[in-house]
């Protein structure tokens, strides 16, 4: 099976675990795109429930898919969010960002009753920072230096560029720098000591943020939770 079809496999799976009339958050990126397809055309169908959108390019699909929105203003507990990932270990922690979204889905996924990650399996990784550098959002003010802080953890420090000298603007307004570990060996520590730094954000490292991991596989969908594997 191709990636794009195990990612559908995932992305679709997850909607089984949302009920009529629940809040839901709405993850960002190519895997949770398929859930909000697959929404849309059961809301069309009169299945009744409210999305919060984790970024400006998920409302952007949701409002097409006529999905109806609220925001965490309105409503500030989620019955469930549902997101992607870029590395998932077996703790179910998880990198996040490569969307460049982390803070707004930290955000949501913290504010939920329960969070379902939607994945294909080559993001489940021994030890996180193996295949992805871990995204850091910065305020542009003094981002350098905050940079160079953040070099002092052993990582190759990228700011992350839309095309080659044009920085990536998230949607708070703030840079991303993705910063190569090569392997996390803390990532519980390194969580905390990177949103220590002054002029940092937030971190993509979500640690115990998460409830059940959705993996599309060639042998069918896998369900990962912390006590039990489910095929
Ligand atoms: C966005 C994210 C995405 O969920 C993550 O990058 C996975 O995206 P995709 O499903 O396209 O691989 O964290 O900030």
């Amino acid at each position: 099976m191709e990636k794009e079809e195990l990612k559908k496999l995932a992305g679709e799976e997850a909607l089984k675990h949302i009920e009529e009339g629940m809040i839901v958050g709405l993850g960002t990126g190519s895997t949770i795109e398929y859930t909000l397809r697959k929404l849309g055309q059961m809301v069309r169908e009169g299945f009744k429930i409210k999305g919060i959108p984790t970024s400006i390019h998920t409302k952007r699909i949701a409002k097409e898919e006529n999905i109806p929105l609220t925001n965490l203003d309105e409503n500030p507990i989620i019955d469930v969010t549902i997101d992607g990932a870029d590395e998932v270990d077996s703790n179910l922690s998880l990198i996040k960002g490569g969307g460049g979204a982390l803070v707004r889905e930290k955000i949501i996924a913290f504010n939920s009753k329960r969070v379902i990650i939607v994945v294909d399996d080559s993001k489940i990784v021994k030890a996180l920072g193996i295949d992805f550098p871990l995204p850091v959002e910065v305020v542009k003010f003094g981002w350098t230096s905050t940079k160079k802080t953040l070099e002092e953890f052993g990582c190759e420090v990228e700011l992350r560029e839309i095309i080659h000298g044009e920085p990536y603007i998230t949607d708070n307004g703030n840079y991303i720098l993705d910063c190569d570990f090569l392997r996390i060996e803390n990532p519980e520590q390194l969580e905390i000591d990177i949103n220590l730094i002054p002029g940092v954000v937030d971190n993509g490292l979500f640690i115990n943020l998460v409830n059940e991991v959705i993996v599309g596989s060639k042998q069918g969908v896998l369900t990962l939770n912390k006590e039990k594997t489910v095929v």
